[in-house]
């Protein structure tokens, strides 16, 4: 090889770089007190490993992005994917995954709450090409008193969505909601198009999407207490899930986005019904039009805080787009009473007329309001 061929990028054969092994991709959201600390803790337990960390920030309003920045500036193994105007913890991982070079991503959350002295016995299970997929499972081989971090409700809710995600991966994966797992990069590269960007789910999301099925191993860990900060689970991410799981049982048939919008719309019938029963006393046509505006208001306020969560809206944007919200389902209200009394007028059943006003309505909102609201 003669020097002259040599462009600024190659390397000294004499001194071979060494590749890349691992990328560990960290998701955050307010996560800034525990960067330093989580990236000590990876220095010291991936000694003789070529590693990279890569921060996935959504630009939180405590300066994560910034407090990582200002370690990548002395650390080129530390990188910062500074995302703006967009939010979710999918996603993120997806991107920072896609970001990576090395063979083998991980992705462990930024507060601590994984055991990151897993990584080094995760690595060589997936060099050695003993599986695809390396899990850290919080319920493997502990009974009883496990996940106690996870408070009670938390972790019921935790075992059912696990009960549920064993029946439609068709694997004995005891945590398929773990947020703690090594892959082949490839793996996730070839289902990214796939993958659902907003919701906590995103191992199950691209084992579930996998052709051929990935090789598990599975490796026991104490989930720990949160370092600092607070969670980001909420209700709306684990009705987000049930929404996935559909879908994913679907054969991806139907989006998640529309079950969740179909569900929601099925509580505002509910709504509905109950202010119409309600109300029945003032007249028929009076109590379903109030009862339509209070569904609406309902379906409304869920949609922004659950379908549409990773555009949720707030404070001005709020309320404009409940009048635009409004506005759009008040076409069809017109209908919705006229349709329910006529059928009010020849049944002898309330209910069923409320029904086939609320069908009417639903149609036209889902239609509508998802192209001109979210
Ligand atoms: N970039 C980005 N964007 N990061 C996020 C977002 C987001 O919208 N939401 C959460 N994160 C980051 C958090 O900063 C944290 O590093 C990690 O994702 C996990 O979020 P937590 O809020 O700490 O979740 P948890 O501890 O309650 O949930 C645990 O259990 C889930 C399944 O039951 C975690 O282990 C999850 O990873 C796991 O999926
Ligand atoms: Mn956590």
């Amino acid at each position: 090889m003669s020097a002259d061929t040599g462009g600024p990028l190659r390397h000294d054969p004499a001194r071979p770089a060494p590749s890349l092994e691992l990328g560990v991709i960290v998701p955050t959201f307010k996560e800034a007190p525990n960067v330093g600390p989580l990236l000590a803790k990876l220095e010291a337990a991936l000694e003789g490993v070529v590693w990279q960390a890569i921060f996935v920030d959504d630009d939180s309003p405590d300066g994560t992005a910034a407090v990582v920045k200002a370690i990548a500036a002395v650390d080129p193994r530390v990188i910062c994917l500074h995302r703006i105007g967009r939010r979710g913890l999918a996603g993120a991982v997806i991107e920072g995954a896609l970001a990576s070079a090395a063979p083998f991503v991980a992705v462990i959350d930024g507060d601590l709450q994984h055991d990151e002295t897993l990584l080094p016995q995760m690595l060589k299970a997936l060099q050695e090409d003993r599986a695809d997929v390396v899990v850290g499972s919080r319920y493997l081989g502990v009974a009883g008193a496990d996940a106690s971090a996870l408070g009670a409700r938390r972790e019921a809710g935790s075992r059912l969505a696990n009960w549920l995600g064993q029946r439609v991966l068709r694997a004995p994966v005891t945590d398929p909601m773990s947020g703690f797992f090594m892959i082949r990069r490839e793996l996730v590269e070839t289902v990214a198009p796939e993958l659902a960007t907003s919701g906590f789910k995103v191992l199950f999301d691209i084992l579930a999407s996998q052709k051929t099925p990935p090789r598990y191993l599975e490796l026991p860990y104490e989930f720990r207490v949160r370092n600092a900060g607070e969670s980001k689970l909420d209700n709306g991410v684990v009705v987000q899930y049930l929404g996935l799981l559909a879908a994913k049982l679907s054969r991806d048939l139907i989006s998640p986005r529309f079950i969740m919008f179909a569900l929601v719309g099925a509580s505002g019938v509910v709504v509905n019904l109950v202010i119409l029963r309600l109300l029945l006393h003032i007249g028929f046509a009076a109590a379903q039009l109030v009862a339509a505006l209070g569904a609406m208001t309902s379906n409304y306020l869920i949609n922004n805080a659950v379908t549409y969560r990773d555009r949720r809206k707030r404070g001005l944007a709020l309320v404009t787009g409940y009048l635009k919200f409004v506005m759009l389902c008040s076409v069809p209200l017109a209908a919705n009473v006229a349709v329910a009394t006529m059928v009010y007028e020849r049944g002898p059943s309330w209910w069923v007329a409320g029904v086939a006003g609320a069908i009417v309505a639903a149609v036209w909102n889902y239609v509508t309001t998802s192209r001109a609201v979210w």
